[in-house]
């Protein structure tokens, strides 16, 4: 769940809840209202690799059948520990918690890069996807198992938006969009999306219980970089911390890696103002942009159905049918 350790902390924010510590984070957590599984590089399917792609991310060892096992493991824990008296009622959720919890999913973006899927037939690619989504579905009703009921789903960005995408590949001009993005990239990233709907509506039959809501984040996303002047953001495709290239991106001195210039040590740092700025690192946002796309969507505009955030763990349960 790659992106969504800023996203749910937007959120609990928005929810006027404090910000949800990380499910690994054993020093001074307070898991009271929730925790965050999330970790960089995640991929819904287990990784090949542990090392460098080209131009993508290292991959993470938690990949989301990992963040469900930790999930089973910190309710078993947290309820055994809860039930003793003192400090744990204080740091760890109440039972009831799990099944008026909202469980947020933001994955697949490092599974579409993991591979070329660009050198795919069709077919190959359409394989691949229903692996992916399987076994994505397979998570989610492991979490409806262990009593989860609402569910908030974002679907994938335009990856062919970003510059670790685009950098290592070269494009034809005819293969770039109006916004310089990379057209057989997003349309990439809409196939999966196409697969992660139909995966969700189906996932509405087989657990009629459950309330999932779908999240267009890949239209909030791409509006930001057709129209950033609108928004108060310049520069859309370039990098803020990086350096090199035509995308100010270098995947082998990235944000915060230490590089050789004329003989000195010096940091690969941040732009001037990333409160005016898309893409962070090439791959992950700018809290400025975050903050942007999080206000899209939390009013629904962008959900299937057009529910907001604070409405979205209150399934209307028809009492003839339950
Ligand atoms: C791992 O790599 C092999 C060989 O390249 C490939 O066939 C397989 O689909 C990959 N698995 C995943 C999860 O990416
Ligand atoms: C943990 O967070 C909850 C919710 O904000 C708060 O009520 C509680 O006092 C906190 N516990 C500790 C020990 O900080
Ligand atoms: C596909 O593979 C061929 C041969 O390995 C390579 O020359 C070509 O650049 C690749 N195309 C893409 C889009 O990566
Ligand atoms: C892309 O094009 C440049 C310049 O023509 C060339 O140096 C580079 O090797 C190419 N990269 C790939 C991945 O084909
Ligand atoms: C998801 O699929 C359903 C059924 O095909 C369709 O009605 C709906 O419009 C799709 N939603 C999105 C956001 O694409
Ligand atoms: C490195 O040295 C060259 C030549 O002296 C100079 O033009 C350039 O500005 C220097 N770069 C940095 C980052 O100091």
């Amino acid at each position: 769940m790659k992106y969504m350790f800023v996203f749910a902390n937007f959120a609990a924010n928005s929810l006027g809840l404090p910000f949800i510590h990380p499910y690994l984070d054993s020093i001074r957590a307070n898991f009271s209202h929730g925790a965050n599984f999330a970790t960089a590089g995640s991929t819904i399917r287990r990784p090949n690799t542990t090392i460098f792609r080209s131009g993508s991310n290292p991959s993470s060892p938690f990949s989301l059948d990992v963040q469900s096992g930790q999930f089973s493991q910190f309710k078993n824990r947290s309820q055994w520990a809860y039930n003793r008296e003192g400090v744990f009622k204080e740091l760890l959720p109440k039972g009831d918690f799990f099944s008026r919890g909202l469980y947020t999913f933001d994955i697949g973006q490092n599974d579409i890069t993991a591979e070329d899927y660009l050198n795919m037939t069709a077919a190959q690619v359409s394989a691949a996807l229903t692996d992916i989504l399987d076994k994505f579905a397979v998570v989610l009703k492991e979490v409806y198992e262990q009593g989860g009921r609402s569910f908030w789903i974002h679907n994938t960005g335009p990856l062919g938006c970003l510059a670790s995408a685009l950098d290592p590949r070269n494009f034809t001009k005819d293969q770039f969009d109006q916004a310089g993005c990379a057209i057989p990239l997003n349309e990439l990233a809409q196939k999966f999306n196409m697969r992660l709907n139909q995966t969700v509506v189906q996932l509405r039959k087989d657990l009629p219980l459950a309330a999932f809501t779908y999240v267009d984040v890949y239209s909030a996303k791409y509006n930001l970089f057709k129209q950033p002047e609108k928004y108060g953001f310049e520069h859309p495709l370039m990098v803020c911390c990086g350096t090199g290239g035509k995308y100010n991106f270098n995947s082998d001195a990235r944000c915060g890696d230490f590089i050789i210039v004329n003989g000195t040590e010096t940091i690969v740092g941040a732009c001037k103002d990333p409160s005016t700025r898309i893409i962070w690192d090439g791959v992950h946002y700018t809290e400025a942009a975050n903050d942007w796309v999080f206000k899209q969507i939390a009013d629904g505009a962008f959900s299937d159905p057009p529910i907001p955030l604070r409405m979205a763990c209150h399934k209307e349960i028809d009492p003839s049918t339950s």
